[in-house]
């Protein structure tokens, strides 16, 4: 089987306007069209998939979810196929309506259950699982014990294939010190430890990350919105925006993060 490219997008926190969100920020860029030149100048016809784990639009109304995915569809191939996880700024309502032409109960009224994003895709040799791990009403980032039976179902019936893991949150790396850890239960730790998990994509934190989670590894895509940094105790917004490249070959998995700003230089070619 040849090798199987995914475009790994994270917090696009999109919206049609910001009011003065950005300058609050000190942000000096309208990060729409960070977006937009991104995507006039990527070079899909590298890639097998892309994905957004989460935060696509920043706290925003339907319009600006119909807004978002008018921008993506415009750029990438019908050919290829997006998916997308939701993160903590993602009204799932405004959601289901602007890009699922669906209506969906207020939240309090059915279980978190039966409206959260989870699925799967299957393609190829692999098997690409997607869990909502932010519960809108408690504020909490979790996979529940729910989601990690039903994770663990779905890894059983993956059968000979190989599976990837996308959520918006990740486990067991912050932001910042002090802030709440994606809450997982014991139980799901083990099935995250399952052989056929080639790894586990997320995205929140805003910055290229890789961890080990017991001997499955994680990476974070950096964001197309705003990078955060820390220096001495403080957080601060930044201009490092990129993507993260994976690459999959049999059970070998490669991730290259790269950067949209600050500008990268192109010298001359290594001889
Ligand atoms: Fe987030």
């Amino acid at each position: 089987m040849s090798k199987f490219r995914i475009l790994h997008l994270s917090d696009t926190h999109f919206r049609q306007k910001y009011g003065k969100q950005l300058e609050k920020m000190g942000i000096d860029y309208f990060p729409p069209h960070v977006l937009e030149t991104f995507l006039k100048t990527m070079q899909f016809q590298d890639f097998d998939m892309v994905v957004i784990t989460g935060d696509l639009v920043h706290e925003g109304k339907s319009k600006d979810y119909q807004a978002f995915q008018q921008l993506i569809n415009q750029y990438i191939p019908k050919s290829i196929p997006i998916y997308f996880a939701l993160g903590n700024h993602d009204r799932r309502k405004s959601f289901y309506k602007g890009m699922k032409n669906l209506e969906t109960p207020r939240n309090q009224e059915i279980p978190r259950e039966e409206w959260q994003y989870d699925y799967v895709i299957d393609v190829e040799d692999y098997r690409f699982i997607f869990i909502d791990n932010f519960d809108p009403e408690t504020r909490v980032a979790l996979i529940s014990d729910n989601q990690g039976d039903w994770l663990k179902l779905q890894l059983e019936r993956a059968e000979q294939k190989k599976a990837l893991l996308f959520m918006h949150h990740p486990l067991d790396v912050l932001i910042q010190k002090g802030l709440p850890h994606t809450l997982v239960g014991d139980d799901t730790r083990d099935v995250l430890q399952d052989d056929k998990l080639l790894g586990i994509f997320a995205g929140h934190v805003h910055m290229n990350r890789s961890t080990m989670i017991g001997k499955t590894p994680q990476w974070t895509a950096p964001s197309i919105y705003c990078g955060f940094h820390p220096i001495d105790q403080k957080m601060y917004y930044t201009n490092h925006l990129g993507f993260n490249v994976i690459t999959l070959d049999g059970e070998q998995v490669d991730v290259f993060s790269d950067i949209i700003t600050p500008t990268k230089k192109y010298y001359r070619p290594i001889k």
